[in-house]
């Protein structure tokens, strides 16, 4: 029988949640496009759209709230957060920004120049649209194994060492601003990166002089990943392997609503005393004074203790087993997911699920409305609405390898009985698979388009 750690709390405040009718829900979805990110909350029974600012806080988080300084300028809660944050990553400087895609906004507008690129085993959504903000390209280099969503290889998020020479070699140094790799990799199944491979991407990125810069949204789902099935790792504490992975990196970019558990909140790290400068001077300009970074006292408190909460052990077993027990029981009921379970989300390999709609008509997407009409359950297209892109080169449409419907696990925020429920509307959905339909766009922007795009049913 497929079970997990008890949850390492107890609950000591609930928010209701309410199931609507089926024909309510059809009401629902027309009215939205058949875009789940127009469909208003409370319409939502379980909410797996993102693990991102969506965790419940602890305790000392909400005591730290109230401890919040809201001075524009060197407020203790800067303090305390920078205390946290050169102990936990160690890099020499730091700017907080209001969330991830903000520290990737002020990264970018310092170093990307047109035409150049950015280099990652996969960038996230955010990260490349960034990028692309500023006439840069981002490159995805993570190794063969992640497009294999069978492949039960245990560090799918590794870059291929090989293929970053090349592309290198290639493009040339002096046009790579700055390499990046996402742990865990997002964008491919929240796969781990391992050690090994991540002291090969700093030694190629330094062999080249290019500066290194971890996306480390999930963190410690990755280290706790490395401590399970990396060898030599096993009796190392997760914050000891989070220090060692950040010692090999030049800086970072932090979406704090992930692996720190707040619901709003970001970090920039860096060692680089100039490129420090003016990420100041941009963050001045677009976020907030560098002791705040357009966040509240009370949020950089919140964060504070979140790093560390993010790192216990106890937690994090039972956190990456709630993910596994899922995988699990879909996988029971012949439900193809990428393989391994991922940290913060199951990952439904749609392209198997509904192999007869081509990927131009978004087999992930005609998923993920099938399971809002299923069960009132939200989860979020990874595929050709989130990825597709026009080649600026050719003109042609790029369709991404992987059509996914990913199921984010909240932190510490729904139970087993929820998991179970999610569970059940799949394997309903599996029965009337063959009848489903794609969808085509009625209205999609460039960048960003699945947060508000439409659609029609074919
Ligand atoms: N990097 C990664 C790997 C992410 O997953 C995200 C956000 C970001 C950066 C941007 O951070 O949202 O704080 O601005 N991912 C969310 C998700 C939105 O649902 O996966 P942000």
């Amino acid at each position: 029988m497929l079970t997990y750690p008890p949850e390492p709390f107890r609950i000591k405040m609930t928010e209701p949640i309410h199931l609507i009718s089926p024909k309510e829900r059809e009401a629902a979805l027309k009215e939205a496009g058949y875009n789940l990110f127009a469909i208003k909350a409370e319409d939502i029974f379980i909410d797996l759209l993102t693990d991102s600012g969506t965790g419940a806080m602890s305790q000392e988080q909400w005591a730290a709230i109230m401890r919040g300084d809201a001075s524009y300028a060197g407020a203790r809660s800067f303090h305390r957060l920078k205390a946290a944050v050169g102990d936990i990553f160690g890099f020499k400087h730091f700017v907080p920004a209001h969330q991830g895609r903000a520290a990737e906004n002020i990264l970018s507008a310092c170093l990307v120049k047109p035409g150049m690129y950015v280099p990652s085993n996969m960038h996230f959504d955010t990260t490349d649209a960034n990028i692309r903000a500023r006439g840069g390209r981002p490159t995805n280099l993570v190794i063969d194994e992640a497009f294999d969503p069978a492949n039960p290889y245990p560090f799918k998020g590794n870059m291929d060492i090989a293929k970053l020479k090349a592309f290198i070699e290639k493009v040339g140094a002096q046009n790579i601003p700055f390499g990046m790799v996402t742990v865990t990799n997002n964008a491919g199944g929240g796969q781990p990166v391992s050690i090994e491979n991540l002291k090969a991407i700093a030694d190629t990125y330094h062999a080249y002089k290019i500066p290194f810069f971890i996306d480390a949204a999930r963190y410690a789902e990755n280290c706790f990943f490395i401590k399970q099935r990396e060898k030599g790792y096993e009796k190392k504490s997760p914050i000891e392997i989070a220090r060692q992975m950040f010692s090999l990196a030049d800086g970072m970019c932090m979406s704090a609503k992930k692996d720190a558990i707040v619901n709003i909140g970001g970090l920039l790290c860096m060692n680089d005393e100039t490129l420090f400068q003016n990420v100041k001077n941009e963050l001045i300009l677009r976020e907030g004074f560098p002791t705040y970074g357009g966040l509240a006292g009370r949020d950089l408190d919140a964060m504070a203790v979140g790093l560390y909460e993010g790192l216990d052990e106890a937690y994090l077993a039972y956190r990456i087993a709630q993910t596994a027990y899922l995988t699990g029981r879909l996988n029971e009921a012949g439900i193809p997911t990428i393989q391994p379970a991922g940290g913060h989300a199951v990952y439904v390999d749609a392209h198997a699920v509904l192999p007869h709609i081509p990927q131009q008509e978004f087999p992930a997407q005609a998923l993920c409305v099938e399971l809002y009409r299923e069960g009132a359950v939200r989860g979020v297209e990874i595929g050709s609405v989130m990825f597709a892109y026009s080649d600026p080169d050719t003109g042609q449409m790029v369709y991404p390898k992987l059509e996914l419907l990913r199921l984010a696990i909240p932190r510490r925020t729904y139970t087993r009985s929820h998991m179970d429920y999610v569970a059940d509307s799949l394997t309903n959905i599996k029965s009337r698979a063959a009848k489903i339909k794609g969808y085509k766009f009625t209205y999609a922007p460039e960048l960003l388009r699945h947060f508000t795009a439409r659609f029609e049913s074919l």
